[in-house]
């Protein structure tokens, strides 16, 4: 997708915004999961700025800000004198979205009653403000997003199923950034450049132990983290190098000294068999010496007598 703003070429995430391309030119419901800060605004905007929509509003409703009791008159709209304090007619957030797109941010934190609410809304495409004896007819897109995995929500009967069905046509997952690593050094640097321009100052620049330590964090803030780190950079170390002592504590202070297993090992969420992934190292690592077991060893920072054992473990001597 091009003009988009969102910047990685990893994979997983081109994955996700081929499939956004595709319900794009389209008027399904969509459900974008993820993270917080992992892009889910930047990409629902996508969807709607490529949208036939894209000259038609773009309303986002936080979902876990509506004022309780309220979100019902905020979405929908009242009519003059439906409940004390309502004085005038007040459109609401969804006839605003007429003719756009609705983005329905966190809407896991919606309450019953308002879930129920949306669900008839989604199901008749008709709005009817608090108080109105008619309801009107609406021309509105709606994608939600959520960092809750409704689906178990829905199991447990804590999130309703209907409404989550009825959201979940098209599911769009960003994957956090820990699961797509090698788009670091690319949002490294558009970010430290793009802010420093803003700034109106040089982009400092991360060398060495620096660099090794940004690219193995984990980033649970995800995109967002790491466009802050970099405003603080630019703002505090304009057009220096940037070493481990100019780092914030929690990306220092975790760092193993960059072995292996942090740096180029990930436990895949659906996790791995150890035991086979020891004998395909073994099986590597002797691959890669030619067969030569005292140098394998040492590949894989063993002794010659626990890697002939662990050979012979994996029946592989
Ligand atoms: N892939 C990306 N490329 C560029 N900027 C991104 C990317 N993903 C997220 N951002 C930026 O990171 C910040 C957090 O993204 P946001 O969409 O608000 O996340 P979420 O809604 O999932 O919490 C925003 O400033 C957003 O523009
Ligand atoms: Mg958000």
């Amino acid at each position: 997708m091009d003009r988009t703003g969102i910047v990685g070429d990893a994979p997983e995430l081109a994955a996700v915004l081929r499939a956004a391309r595709l319900v794009a030119a389209t008027d399904a419901t969509v459900l974008i999961q993820g993270e917080s800060g992992s892009g889910k605004e930047l990409l629902a905007g996508t969807v709607h700025t490529h949208s036939r929509r894209a000259d038609g509003p773009f309303i986002t409703v936080n979902c876990a800000a509506l004022p309780e009791g309220l979100a019902e008159s905020e979405l929908f709209g009242h009519r003059r004198g439906a409940f004390t304090g309502a004085v005038t007619d007040q459109t609401g957030l969804v006839e605003a979205a007429d003719g756009g797109t609705l983005f329905l941010d966190e809407v896991g934190e919606l309450d019953a009653s308002v879930q129920a609410k949306l669900l008839r809304f989604l199901e008749s495409a008709e709005c009817r403000p608090v108080g109105a004896g008619r309801a009107r007819r609406v021309d509105v897109r709606v994608v939600a997003a959520t960092n809750r995995d409704l689906y178990a929500e829905a199991q447990a009967g804590t999130f309703r199923s209907d409404l989550f069905y009825r959201l979940h046509v098209i599911p769009l997952e960003l994957p956090p950034l820990r699961e797509r690593r090698g788009d670091v050094p690319l949002l490294l640097e558009h970010f430290l450049t793009t802010l420093a321009e803003r700034h109106g100052v040089a982009a400092p620049r991360p060398v060495g132990e620096a660099v090794r330590m940004l690219e193995a964090h984990g980033w649970p803030g995800n995109v967002r983290e790491l466009r802050n780190l970099c405003e603080r950079l630019v703002v505090l170390r304009p057009g220096q190098e940037i070493r481990p002592r100019d780092l914030p504590p929690e990306i220092v202070a975790a760092d193993t000294g960059g072995g292996v297993a942090q740096t180029l090992f990930q436990l895949p969420s659906q996790g791995i068999r150890l035991v086979e992934l020891e004998a395909e190292l073994i099986r590597q690592a002797l691959e890669r010496t030619g067969g030569n077991r005292s140098r394998a060893a040492e590949l894989l920072g063993l002794t010659r007598d626990t890697f002939l054992y662990r050979m012979k473990k994996h029946a592989l001597a």
